[in-house]
């Protein structure tokens, strides 16, 4: 696969080749992760359910993050390292700096933060000073009091419109690659091509340049069963090659399908 950069995967939007992300949260499946063929390795804060158990990802602090991430950059991945910004940790620029800085520092290649206009200050500050940002848009789960649950966003016209908006916002203000979380599969599609910047989906449906899961998610580990997830673990008999099946299926187009999706 060779190192891959922000470049990579801008090139690949252009040829309309699909690209997975993976979560990771150590050195061992950051190895399996990049030996799969995934371009991208999520760090997320979702470790604050999967490895720590909590319900939500608000516990989370930045130096749990930036162990984790030390962790994952050691598994010396060819895959772009991609680190979250956990709850409370980027309510101001100047917040955001430091805490990027120390993830950057610990071995990411870029920051991740939940969130539309209301970071483009930051996301511009971030940039200029050499830290390119993922935003992420949707169900953003740090948010997940004020949603009262793990929600499904941009159903109404009115939300799916606020959602566009900011998208294009956060673009313009430099971020360099956006996830979208459990949104219709129409409005994830409808973002992904009017926007420049390579789109992630996970529970978005088919249309976002890319997809992530969960590294638990679709091991099958997880007693949770969202409706995009897809236990690729079935019929397989190691991890590396579950692992591997995700990563197949995105780049086939075989994952996700109908009934993986919202409307
Ligand atoms: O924390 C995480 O794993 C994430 C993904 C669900 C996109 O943000």
């Amino acid at each position: 696969m060779g190192k891959v950069t922000i470049s990579t995967l801008d090139k690949m939007k252009a040829n309309g080749d699909k690209f997975v992300c993976i979560t990771a949260y150590d050195a061992t499946f950051s190895r399996i992760v990049s030996e799969a063929g995934a371009e991208t390795i999520l760090v997320g804060d979702s470790l604050g359910m999967v490895l720590q158990g909590h319900d939500s990802t608000i516990p989370v602090t930045i130096s749990d993050m930036a162990y984790h991430t030390r962790c994952v950059s050691r598994g010396s991945p060819e895959s772009l390292v991609i680190a979250d910004l956990p709850f409370m940790s980027y309510t101001t620029a100047e917040q955001a700096m430091d805490s990027a800085t120390q993830l950057m520092q610990a071995g990411a290649a870029m920051v991740k933060m939940e969130g539309g206009t209301w970071l483009s200050d930051t996301i511009s500050k971030l940039v200029e000073r050499g830290i390119p940002v993922c935003a992420h848009l949707g169900l953003t789960p740090q948010s997940v009091n004020t949603f009262g649950g793990f929600k499904v966003q941009g159903r109404t016209p009115k939300e799916a419109k606020s959602i566009l908006a900011d998208a294009v916002e956060i673009q313009d203000a430099g971020a360099r690659l956006l996830v979208l979380e459990c949104i219709p599969s129409h409005l994830a599609a409808d973002i992904s091509s009017k926007l420049d910047i390579p789109v992630i989906g996970i529970g978005a449906g088919p249309g976002t340049d890319g997809q992530v899961l969960v590294m638990h998610d679709l091991l099958g580990l997880t007693s949770h069963t969202a409706r995009f997830v897809q236990n690729f673990m079935v019929g397989q008999a190691s991890v590396q090659d579950g692992v591997k099946a995700f990563v197949d299926a995105v780049k086939s187009g075989e994952y996700p399908r109908e009934e993986h999706c919202y409307n």
